[in-house]
């Protein structure tokens, strides 16, 4: 039997500060990259481009977003602004998905469906979820919006942690650090708030197809799962209940995911390149 492993150096090539890193991490047994993770700095540029358009769909929206208007006319204007860019949507028809964008509001989750009939209204939390493909490099990134500019004060607060809990996992996320640093780090956070992560969807590696390896939960134990090495790009988008942490998806539209409780979850996510000194966003 043969162990294939993750990380090689070809015969006779002289190892890198990086080769040794990653090599000396496997020895011990964790999970490291292939190579085919690690992006040249051609890739990272084109990814980077992405990024540009899917950030500059999230800021559209939030000029657009207003109280009356159904999910399908937002997701229109994605459409139209995603098309104007020379970009298409990494969403339309993958896996039989049938829109632009995802729209989730309250107590859904994520993967809300855009249509006619869903109206937003004040005090309304949303995400809106954009992934972008340009000139073959996907981005992936999604926002909270406040219908209105106001709601409860549970509603608020729970949006305020969630993109506390982002950013926590951002720097959480140092070169040679592990998936499961982020993870620990964002459920305790979420946790010490009296909330709870969400379990079945994670973030995942991303750029070069839509979702790549490795898979970034949001909970998890210190220094397990995938070590981050520079020239990865992955997300980071936690999914934070206010009550209890079950999620329901829909066997109706195959796709909605709401709590189990009905009570408000928020999301918020950002495309990351992992470089020597740290994350750098590329969904700004
Ligand atoms: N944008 C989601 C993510 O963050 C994936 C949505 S899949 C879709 O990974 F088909 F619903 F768009
Ligand atoms: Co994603």
């Amino acid at each position: 039997m043969i162990f294939k492993k993750r990380w090689s150096v070809e015969k006779g090539k002289p190892l890198t500060e990086m080769d040794k890193k990653i090599l000396a991490a496997q020895k011990s047994g964790h999970i490291v990259p292939t190579r085919k993770l690690i992006k040249t700095p051609e890739q990272v540029e084109g990814i980077r481009a992405s990024g540009v358009i899917n950030t500059g769909i999230l800021d559209m929206v939030e000029k657009e977003i207003r109280e009356g208007m159904s999910t399908l006319e937002l997701d229109d204007k994605i459409a139209q602004f995603t098309a104007d860019h020379g970009a298409v949507s990494a969403c339309l028809n993958y896996e039989g998905y049938p829109r632009y964008s995802c729209i989730s509001i309250n107590d859904v989750v994520c993967h809300g469906i855009p249509n006619a009939k869903t109206i937003l209204k004040p005090g309304d939390i949303v995400n809106v979820d954009v992934s972008t493909i340009y000139n073959g490099y996907f981005s992936d990134a999604s926002r909270m919006y406040i219908i209105g500019g106001e709601t409860t004060p549970e509603k608020q607060r729970l949006v305020d942690v969630t993109l506390e809990c982002l950013k926590i996992g951002i720097e959480t996320a140092k070169p040679y650090s592990f998936v499961g640093d982020i993870g620990f780090a964002i459920q305790c956070h979420a946790q010490k708030n009296g909330y709870s992560v969400v379990r079945e969807l994670c973030g995942h590696g991303v750029g070069l197809e839509f979702h790549e390896e490795p898979e970034v939960s949001h909970f998890g134990r210190p220094k397990t799962g995938m070590m981050l090495v520079p020239g990865m790009v992955f997300t980071i988008e936690p999914m934070i209940n206010m009550g209890r942490k079950e999620v329901h998806f829909s066997r109706e539209d195959g796709w909605t995911v709401t709590t189990l409780d009905h009570l408000p979850s928020a999301q918020w996510e950002h495309t990351l390149h992992m470089t020597e000194n740290g994350c750098e966003i590329l969904t700004h």
